[in-house]
């Protein structure tokens, strides 16, 4: 009988002793900051459903990543408004495009900051689909074709790390061909491999002037009921050539997280999605929920599934905290 030998409290008895045995610790050099790069001068407008995250043209935007490189955030991943959109996205793979313009200008200024670009065609898109639309639908290989172009061109603009979020079938290796083309063999792949068609992505859509017009993304992103098949997604985009892969939204989906972490052994990323922030700010907002403690406790349990590092919308105030 294991008690009363075995009691498992006396390990909970302090904070010193509670410290001394805790598996999973954060650091905010684990978490990725998503920003929102808009066109203008001295724009920093509030995102209304995500408090403390904003539309940021490029002067101010670089201002904000000088502020996260100083508090030890592991870097930003960069999302774009621009000026115009149309039917074939020329926005997305435009030297001059608002992203592509936005990293050069972090790249000299903030140089050691780590700058991930979102691979993606819905922002440029007058649709609001991930791709080109034939008969109703996105058309696979074609959008291959911008996705490769957009990658290239992030890389060209001094991109770190590019991260396909449009789940594309055989974007990843679209992409790596167009890069080591193009001479950039050392820029790596961060896939979006197993993102969920969920309802948590509404807020994002606002930040990001994306919602689709007509439709949903149900044909391209994954039917969240899919376990088994966001592991053969994962498996594919591995064998296509990913340096890392990610799971899409986080919290709900914590189970595939874990899975993921038994079977490949490659950095993870989950993503923490603005709908997951946005419940938290909004019940904390009402006095139903403790804020802080509802951000840390989100993300040590996303970390302890097993993820590597975070993409999170609480990455400056999980920062100040820790
Ligand atoms: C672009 C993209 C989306 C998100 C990240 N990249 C939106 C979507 O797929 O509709 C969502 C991020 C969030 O909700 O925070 N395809």
């Amino acid at each position: 009988m294991p008690f009363p030998i075995h009691r498992p409290r006396r390990l909970r008895s302090s904070e010193a002793m509670r410290s001394l045995v805790r598996e999973t610790r954060l650091t905010p050099s684990q978490f990725i900051l998503p920003l929102f790069v808009c066109p203008g001068e001295g724009v920093r407008r509030e995102i209304s459903a995500m408090p403390g995250n904003y539309q940021l043209s490029i002067d101010e935007f670089v201002k904000e990543c000088e502020e996260i490189h100083s508090l030890g955030i592991g870097g930003v991943i960069l999302f774009g408004l621009p000026e115009s959109k149309d039917e074939e996205a020329s926005g997305a793979y435009d030297d001059n495009g608002i992203v592509q313009r936005a990293v050069r200008a972090v790249k000299s200024a903030v140089p050691k900051l780590l700058v991930m670009t979102d691979v993606c065609n819905c922002e440029y898109t007058s649709h609001g689909h991930c791709g080109k639309i034939i008969d109703g639908d996105v058309d696979n290989d074609t959008t291959l074709e911008w996705l490769a172009a957009g990658a290239l061109s992030h890389a060209r603009a001094g991109a770190d790390i590019v991260a396909p979020s449009d789940m594309m079938d055989g974007r990843v290796a679209a992409i790596r061909k167009k890069l080591d083309a193009g001479g950039f063999t050392n820029v790596p792949i961060l896939s979006y491999a197993a993102k969920f068609a969920s309802v948590f992505y509404g807020p994002f859509r606002e930040a990001a002037e994306s919602a689709p017009q007509f439709g949903d993304r149900r044909s391209y992103q994954m039917d969240p009921a899919n376990g088994r098949e966001a592991m053969r997604e994962i498996a594919l985009d591995l064998e296509e050539g990913a340096d890392m892969i990610m799971v899409k939204p986080a919290m709900p989906y914590l189970d595939l997280i874990a899975r993921a972490r038994d079977r490949f052994d490659v950095p993870i990323a989950a993503y923490q999605v603005s709908g997951e922030f946005s419940m938290i700010m909004a019940a904390a907002h009402n006095g139903w929920i403790d804020q802080e403690r509802a951000m840390l406790e989100s993300l040590t349990s996303i970390r302890r599934a097993g993820a590597d590092f975070i993409l999170t919308y609480f990455a400056k105030p999980a920062a100040r905290v820790l």
